[in-house]
């Protein structure tokens, strides 16, 4: 941690696992340390994050890793910052501060413009995943994050958090992961990338009502998936009180469809907002 100046935490855990703010000292640069205690997964799950996210080709919507040491029983993985916050925390602020879903017309949709422009990005992050081999498996909006490059201009996104792959038991332990896995995905059955397409349609889901798609935060598995299961309606037909454009209901219907034969792939949803987003 030499190189490094004074930690300030942004989160810990119940894992265990504490993300840290700090300053590398030889650039002044502001990076994020993630630091997981040697004890808490196997030796192969701590070090697979950082194999994961080593492994892809670098790309603006998915953060960067700047690299790993190890130090007193906790493996630290050390990654770009992102500025932003996580779109969780940006959703529940519109909801709250600029009371969207309550004010004006225009205003709601001028949000929904806002959404479809991130979840543009998200679906190019993980399309780039895809290409490279990588199911991400833990799609969510507290694994989105935003972030203002004051150099370019520019507001990206930056997808986080690769622990998911090989640290799926307490990945699924997390519940308010569960709200967002594909029913494939909580029955145990095998994922494919659709799995994370079912996630992004969630996540979604959260963003234009400010809800989770299924209520019941401490739902076990078979339950969730049960009422996962009892969604006979597309999810667009439950929300015409949100005046939804056709894009969304569109992408919301193709991505959560239960049946992984008749759900939409990545590049469908890649094109759908391409078009969307083309000025
Ligand atoms: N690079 C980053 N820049 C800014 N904040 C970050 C960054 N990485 C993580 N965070 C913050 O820390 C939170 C937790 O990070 P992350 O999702 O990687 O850990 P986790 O959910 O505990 O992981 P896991 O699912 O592997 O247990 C994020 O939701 C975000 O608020
Ligand atoms: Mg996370």
């Amino acid at each position: 941690m030499e190189k490094y100046e004074e930690a300030h935490k942004l989160v810990i855990r119940p894992s265990g696992c504490r993300i840290v703010l700090t300053k590398r000292k030889e650039d002044g640069k502001h990076v994020v340390i993630k630091q997981i205690p040697c004890n808490f997964v196997d030796q192969d799950a701590i070090t697979e994050e950082a194999k994961i996210i080593k492994s892809v080709p670098a790309h603006p919507y998915i953060i960067k890793y700047l690299g790993d040491f190890r130090t007193n029983g906790v493996y630290n993985m050390v990654m770009e910052f992102a500025n932003g916050g996580t779109l969780f925390s940006y959703v529940q602020k519109r909801i709250t501060n600029d009371r969207i879903f309550t004010g004006s017309k225009n205003a709601l949709q001028q949000y929904y413009k806002s959404i479809l422009k991130i979840f543009y990005q998200v679906a190019q992050a993980l399309d780039h995943l895809h290409t490279n081999g990588i199911i991400h498996r833990d799609v969510q909006p507290a694994n989105i994050m935003l972030h203002n490059d004051n150099k370019e201009k520019k507001s990206l996104i930056k997808l986080i958090d690769f622990g998911c792959s090989t640290s799926k038991k307490y990945a699924q332990s997390d519940k308010g992961t569960l709200q967002f896995m594909a029913p494939e995905v909580i029955q145990n059955k095998p994922y494919s990338y659709k799995s994370d397409v079912y996630s992004l349609g969630c996540s979604l889901y959260f963003c234009v009502t400010g809800r989770e798609p299924f209520q019941g935060r401490d739902a076990k598995p078979a339950v969730l998936f049960s009422m996962k299961q009892k969604w006979e309606q597309r999810p667009s037909q439950m929300l015409a009180q949100f005046q939804l454009p056709e894009t969304v209901s569109l992408i919301l219907d193709e991505t959560m469809n239960l049946d992984v034969g008749n759900r939409c792939d990545m590049n469908w949803v890649l094109n759908k907002l391409h078009d969307e987003n083309v000025e």
